[in-house]
């Protein structure tokens, strides 16, 4: 790791030598190569996956529950090993912090544990009688099918394997496709997959979403898209495929999440909160909050609080102590930032931070931008980056109008401290998004609760527990009971 000489930016096709190199951005260090596939190729490893599968005749679909277990207890045995490599590539890769890294592949690790866990209770076993009829259903829960599992560059390892590892334990074959920055990232823990699972059952593409991905979706023999990223892309593979009606869908897909700052709240705690949950790995999160609406009784002293703080947090590379913001692996976000931020302050809005909107080679410092309107680019694009909208609000059935007319539908943050008050607040803003944190940011986790949105959030659930659900099917077997 670390050696070489700068050759490509990431995920850069060498055509010459069909390989795809990733360079740090940190270190503008070559770290290594991965094969670029051609169409042909992705076609040869559909055919392995859909061999493996065999329509659900084959061993794997077929295969008892206690040997996928051995199988998946192997595996994530064989992936602890392999820590400090796949936590220096997510820090090199994709510039997260070092405690980030950790926490990611700890969480990861964890993840698995708590999958195998819930797959050993799954209600496999059970049965419903109708006494009417006096009929017996023995209730089992079956795979889907061959799984194409596309995973973001934000969490390149932890979200693609909360896509992958549900799907292969409950008998689904699966292609997965690293994302273009962190491409490598999952390299170290291939040999771990091919020495704990049958020919077949994991399988993995590199390259161009068009020249890979594409083709294997055209084919035909795609039974569950899985992807977690931007629905663009989602919409895309979609369709390619030729009957897509029976192709089923598991999508994590943009947010909006707001924060909701209402009057009698904690400043402390909402300052805090708000600074966490909007910059968190540089607001490169699904879940992080892209906008706060603030009341106008306490906007002014909320404002001034919240720019200094942002001010105050420590940009540095990923290995650096206490580090708080990184470089930013898209080599284009900082300019798409500075379009968002020049787009607002045409229209109305200011930079409240000092700091806000400075630029160094791939980086641009969060701006904190206020008053935000509904014309604003940065209020209608998900920035997925360090840009922080603030909009005043006076009522709130106004706000609720204006969440409820959202495309997206994630999470809200809601601060306030007057919880009888609020609780009819949180009772519709449950019915207009699918997690509302009293008093606390946005986030996935704990990775036991359930993940998902609704419109263009998400299609389906994750989390440890409604991902084997979301993989797989209930069948059953009627008896007449004698
Ligand atoms: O990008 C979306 C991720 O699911 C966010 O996960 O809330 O644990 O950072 P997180």
């Amino acid at each position: 790791l670390g050696n070489g000489e700068l050759k490509t930016w990431n995920g850069k096709k060498d055509e010459v030598h069909s390989t795809i190199s990733s360079t740090s951005e940190y270190s503008k260090t070559l770290l290594g190569t991965v094969p670029h596939m051609d169409e042909a190729t992705a076609l040869e490893v559909l055919d392995h996956a859909c061999k493996a599968f065999d329509k659900g005749k084959g061993t794997w679909p077929t295969a008892k529950v206690s040997f996928r277990i051995k199988c998946m207890e192997k595996f994530v045995e064989q992936m602890k090993t392999k820590r400090e490599e796949v936590v220096k590539l997510l820090m090199w890769e994709i510039g997260k912090s070092l405690p980030d890294s950790e926490k990611e592949f700890d969480r990861t690790v964890e993840y698995i544990y708590d999958t195998i866990e819930d797959y050993k209770q799954l209600d496999r076993n059970s049965a419903k009688f109708s006494k009417r009829d006096n009929v017996n259903a023995h209730i089992r829960r079956g795979p889907l099918g061959v799984v194409l599992c596309l995973g973001p560059y934000n969490y390149p390892l932890n979200e693609t394997f909360a896509l992958l590892i549900p799907a292969v334990i409950m008998g689904n074959t699966v292609i997965f496709k690293p994302a273009k920055h962190g491409v490598l990232l999952l390299s170290p823990l291939l040999e771990a997959f091919r020495n704990s699972f049958p020919p077949g059952v994991v399988n993995v593409i590199y390259g161009r979403g068009r020249e890979v991905a594409a083709p294997i979706m055209k084919d035909g023999r795609i039974d569950v898209l899985a992807l977690i990223g931007n629905s663009k892309s989602a919409i895309a593979l979609q369709d390619q495929h030729p009957h897509k009606n029976r192709l089923r869908l598991v999508l994590g897909l943009e947010a909006k999440n707001p924060a909701i700052i209402l009057p009698d709240a904690d400043l402390d705690l909402a300052i805090a909160e708000c600074i966490s949950g909007t910059l968190s790995f540089n607001g490169q999160r699904c879940t992080a909050l892209k906008i706060i609406h603030v009341h106008e009784d306490i906007r002014e002293e909320f404002n001034k609080r919240f720019a200094q703080k942002v001010d105050e947090l420590k940009f540095g590379n990923p290995w650096e102590e206490k580090v708080q913001l990184t470089p930013l692996p898209e080599p284009d976000k900082p300019q798409y930032i500075q379009e968002l931020i020049t787009d607002a302050k045409e229209k109305g809005a200011e930079i409240l931070n000092a700091k806000g909107g400075q630029v160094s080679e791939n980086y641009i410092f969060p701006a904190v931008l206020y008053p935000v309107s509904k014309d604003m680019r940065v209020y209608q694009e998900e920035q997925f980056g360090p840009v922080i909208p603030i909009k005043p609000f006076n009522s709130i059935e106004e706000l609720l109008d204006e969440i409820a007319d959202s495309n997206y539908g994630q999470q809200v943050s809601l601060f306030g401290k007057d919880i009888e008050q609020i609780a009819p607040l949180i009772d519709t803003l449950v019915n207009l998004v699918c997690r509302v944190n009293l008093n606390s940011s946005c986030q996935r986790g704990p990775d036991v609760f359930p993940f998902t949105g609704r419109k263009d959030s998400a299609v389906g659930t994750l989390s440890v527990h409604d991902a084997l659900r979301s993989f797989s099917i209930r069948t059953f077997v009627a008896s007449k009971d004698n």
